[in-house]
């Protein structure tokens, strides 16, 4: 037997020895035993970073859902899937069986071909966090559409660049959404988006808010009634192990999002081994994750990683405070949840509201809690552990990314002893570097740098849609023959890591991964702004807020502050979302620029965190005297 399930420390120290040694071996194994295959690969892995090319389980033939579904029917047929808990307490939560959930795909695989959705054409997912979202995805995996899911929480603007970048040709989308007392028109988003979308011809439109809408005629459908009519059963595509199974996008350093494009059957088998290992999943355990489906978090950990190992995975529809701060207590009693898996964020905003909520339910059934998103700082860390929970629940705080397709760095509960604020020890299969900026490696403990991956695992985006090129420079061209993971991070005295946080110009609030320049450049749309520069803060609730610095054209030098200040938030609102507001705006005169142009974001950013005794070197800029100005002039 491989070592699929990871029960003590020496264990974890024997397994990850064998993961380094002989990673192909190792994943051999587990791909071997824990998953079905319709035809068995020719070499495990092939890869080069300075391509990079990375490929795992070549010649392999797979469906990703016969994984996640067909094979549970014999044994856990009337087990349920996914437990769906709606935005209204008042509206009874929904306990979906692999077998329905099986029928459920399937239904909605036909209609996706029936729409003329062939295997890798791009579907574009824009829907509230209901069954219909995890059954969209599931359904383009049977019938090999690639999907492309995009928080419905984005503006029309970000939801029609992203349609448009991966030739989207069918939206699935909703009447509208729930979020606590709040209805969002969801489908008039889409409409404006499609206005500037040609290539979209279908619009799938599932009734959940039953509000009044446009459907366009020949291009919008009603979804209902197609269930309805539709064929319980779709043949599952055979699909090549390296097959693209969706796009997901993240921030990055220019306008354009990047489409980080994950293929099968790495994503699969790393997604369900982290699963099981990350959250020491046993059946038959209730595991819940707060995440939304449109972030990568969601795609692993609620959907692909969980239904792999036939779990039981809590899907919420609503938030934190609704309909008070007691919701997430409530849930994990009604639902008798043993695993929780939430954001720092999301820890902090309850913290606030002390303990007497939180002590009116009984949170017994937890037994592990999860962390993921941004560095969870030490105060919430404790009162996650004390209060939640009650010093019995390890936290796995688990860093990863986007990119990186599931969990590189954490505890596993009941295994890796926990340290406040230490995401600790490497999965197996995982080879962290530390690198200083000359290139060198820093070796050894107690020693902080720039977080690298040394070797290939298995759920690595494979490359950028579109724009392989962007792939290369962003992540394997900082350091010679490694993934650059954007963050700093130290390794303390026993080896174990902390994530510091990013060391390029991405700011991640409330968990959210921003990257500077897309704000930038919505700030820079308005008519009265000649420049603008954002940083990020400290903030006891999102982790960082941001602070913009922006300069006025002359016409602008009169108008109202405070209004401006509106209508740079309204423009960046409908160019990104809400969650990339500004919390500060400081009109100023200029930006701290060095000789080559560049802004010398280090000096906003100390000035945004009022630490202005140390600027450090400034002897480099073109324009000292602005610095000065700026610090006056401060909020
Ligand atoms: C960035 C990736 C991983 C899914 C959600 C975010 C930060 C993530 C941690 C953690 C410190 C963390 C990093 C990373 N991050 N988890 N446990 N401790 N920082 O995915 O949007 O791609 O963001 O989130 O900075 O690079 P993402």
């Amino acid at each position: 037997m491989s070592n699929y399930h990871i029960k003590h420390l020496e264990e974890y120290f024997q397994v990850y020895r064998k993961s380094v040694r002989e990673p192909e071996n190792f994943w051999e194994e587990i791909a071997e035993e824990h998953f079905l295959w319709r035809k068995k690969w020719d070499k495990v892995l092939t890869w080069d970073f300075t391509k990079p090319e990375v490929k795992w389980f070549e010649g392999a033939q797979l469906n990703i859902t016969e994984n996640c579904l067909d094979r549970h029917l014999t044994t856990r047929g009337d087990k349920t899937a996914i437990l769906f808990e709606p935005n209204n307490p008042e509206e009874p939560a929904e306990a979906i069986s692999y077998r329905q959930l099986y029928e459920r795909v399937n239904q909605m695989a036909n209609i996706l071909k029936a729409q003329g959705i062939q295997k890798g054409d791009r579907v574009c997912i824009y829907l509230p966090m209901i069954p219909e979202l995890a059954i969209s995805l599931l359904a383009c995996a049977r019938i090999g559409a690639i999907h492309s899911v995009v928080f419905a929480g984005f503006s029309s603007t970000a939801l029609s660049t992203r349609i448009n970048d991966s030739d989207c040709k069918l939206v699935l989308t909703s009447d509208g959404s729930y979020r606590g007392d709040k209805t969002i028109d969801l489908k008039g988003i889409v409409d404006e988006a499609l206005e500037s979308c040609p290539g979209v011809q279908t619009v799938l439109v599932t009734k959940r808010t039953g509000s009044d809408i446009q459907m366009k005629k020949g291009r919008d459908l009603w979804l209902q009634p197609l269930l309805n009519e539709a064929s319980t059963f779709c043949e599952a595509e055979s699909m090549g192990a390296e097959d693209p199974l969706f796009i997901l996008y993240t921030s990055g350093s220019t306008g354009m999002p990047k489409g980080m494009v994950h293929t099968i059957a790495g994503y699969m088998v790393y997604t369900a081994y982290t699963f099981k290992n990350a959250f020491q999943y046993r059946e038959p355990d209730v595991y819940w994750c707060t995440a939304d489906i449109g972030w990568i978090t969601g795609h692993s950990y609620i959907v692909y990683g969980p239904l792999a190992n036939g779990a039981t995975t809590l899907l919420f529809e609503g938030v934190p405070h609704y309909p008070d701060f007691g919701r997430f207590w409530n849930i994990i009693e009604k639902h008798k949840v043993n695993q929780f898996y939430t954001a720092p964020t999301a820890i902090r905003a309850l913290a606030k509201q002390g303990t007497e909520v939180l002590e009116q339910y009984d949170l017994s059934s937890l037994k592990v809690l999860g962390s993921v998103g941004e560095p969870i700082n030490e105060e919430a860390w404790h009162w996650y552990n004390d209060n939640v929970g009650k010093g019995k629940s390890p936290i796995i705080d688990s860093w990863w990314q986007t990119e990186t397709g599931g969990i590189m760095i954490t505890p596993i509960p009941y295994v890796t002893p926990t340290k406040p604020t230490y995401a600790t020890l490497p999965f197996p299969g995982i080879q962290p570097v530390l690198m200083d900026e000359t290139g060198e490696e820093l070796k050894g403990n107690q020693v902080e740098g720039r977080l690298c991956i040394k070797f290939p695992w298995p759920s690595i985006a494979r490359t950028i849609w579109g724009n392989h090129k962007r792939y290369k420079d962003t992540y394997f061209s900082t350091f010679k023959n490694m993934y650059f993971t954007g963050d700093g991070a130290l390794r303390d005295e026993v080896g174990y890591y902390r994530i510091t946080g990013r060391v390029d110009d991405v700011i991640i609030v409330s968990g959210h991964n921003l990257g500077t320049a897309p704000i930038e450049d919505a700030i820079n749309e308005h008519p009265a702004v000649a420049e603008s520069a954002i940083v990020g803060y400290p903030h006891d609730i999102k982790g960082n807020a941001l602070y913009g610095y922006v300069i006025l054209k002359d016409f602008g030098a009169t108008r109202d502050r405070d209004n401006l200040r509106k209508e740079i938030n309204q423009i960046i609102t409908e160019q990104i979302g809400p969650i990339a507001k500004l919390d500060k705006i400081q009109f100023t005169q200029g930006l701290p620029k060095t000789r080559s142009g560049k802004i010398m974001r280090r000096i906003l950013r100390k000035i945004a965190c009022k630490e202005t005794n140390d600027l450090g070197d400034t002897s480099t800029l073109l324009n000292p005297d602005v610095v000065q100005e700026i610090i006056n002039e401060a909020l």
